[in-house]
């Protein structure tokens, strides 16, 4: 596997596999890999001869007060996993390779509307940090596939209509969320959560269950079963942000008997911020 810091080296690297007729996917991280980051470079495997796995612990998508400062950076260890599942090539570049203007002057992409609301209402200028990167990325391993997860659903969402929108030639693919035994959604943030958290945790995606049982039943009481699932994730002590039933295309507010549907949650646990989701078709 290489292992490239520099853009102008991948983008020779990337000549090379284009002019040979290779397709090339990109997956891109921030790292402190987990089993579902081997699962999106699994499907990505599927779907090009080369992976390349970006990871880049972005700046520009943490707020104030967040934790960027202490990410965790592993980056000897991610780099064996990814060998291990036969990537092409990781790239970690540093904030100067990714915006070689500095920060303050840096342009940034904005998807209106989609980019402000659910988790980008709590985490204000989020959205626009992640579709920067993104397309930064885009341009510049320019894949005919990339792959993001099922879990950050407002995430691939917003990926999605920047590339229609902006013409960028690259399919892009949602993996299914990747859970441990017990429900809980995996992500890098886990970690954040002590051994006593952790076996509450799961309560974020049974109240989902709970909610989308609930609508089969009868589609009157969406708003009802929406506060019952609040109330659920609060019992486990977990501190809830929103509960929402939206359309899956659009995350437009939904009306009875609307399909599909996505049902999306957040909620505070300790140190750990936890998202999950549930498609209703
Ligand atoms: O989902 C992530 O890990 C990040 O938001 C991404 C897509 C790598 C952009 O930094």
């Amino acid at each position: 596997m290489l292992h490239m810091t520099r853009v102008a080296e991948l983008r020779e690297d990337l000549a090379g596999l284009r002019s040979r007729g290779l397709r090339v996917a990109l997956v891109p991280t921030m790292g402190n890999l987990h089993e579902g980051h081997l699962e999106l470079v699994r499907l990505a495997r599927q779907h090009a001869e080369c992976v390349v796995c970006s990871i880049f612990v972005n700046p520009t998508q943490f707020g104030p007060g967040e934790d960027y400062a202490s990410y965790p950076r592993t980056l000897a260890r991610d780099a064996e996993m990814l060998r291990a599942e036969g990537v092409h090539a990781l790239f970690a570049p540093g904030v100067e390779q990714m915006y070689p203007l500095g920060l303050a002057q840096a342009t940034e992409v904005r998807v209106q509307g989609l980019a402000d609301i659910l988790c980008g209402a709590v985490r204000p200028g989020h959205f626009n940090g992640v579709a920067t990167v993104v397309l930064r990325l885009l341009n510049m391993v320019m894949p005919q596939v990339a792959v993001f997860g099922q879990k950050d659903y407002q995430q691939q969402l917003i990926i999605r209509r920047l590339v229609a929108d902006l013409n960028v030639p690259a399919e892009i693919l949602t993996a299914p969320t990747s859970r441990e035994s017990d429900g809980l959604a995996r992500s890098s943030r886990n970690q954040y959560l002590t051994a006593e958290e952790r076996t509450r945790a799961p309560a974020l995606y049974a109240a989902l269950q709970t909610l989308a049982a609930g609508l089969s039943a009868s589609e009157d009481n969406a708003a009802a079963l929406c506060a019952g699932a609040r109330q659920h994730i609060q019992a486990a002590g977990l501190i809830p942000e929103y509960v929402e039933l939206r359309d899956a295309a659009t995350l437009a507010p939904a009306s009875p008997g609307h399909r599909p549907l996505i049902a999306l949650a957040a909620a505070r646990l300790g140190r750990a911020r936890l998202i999950d989701n549930l498609l209703i078709a």
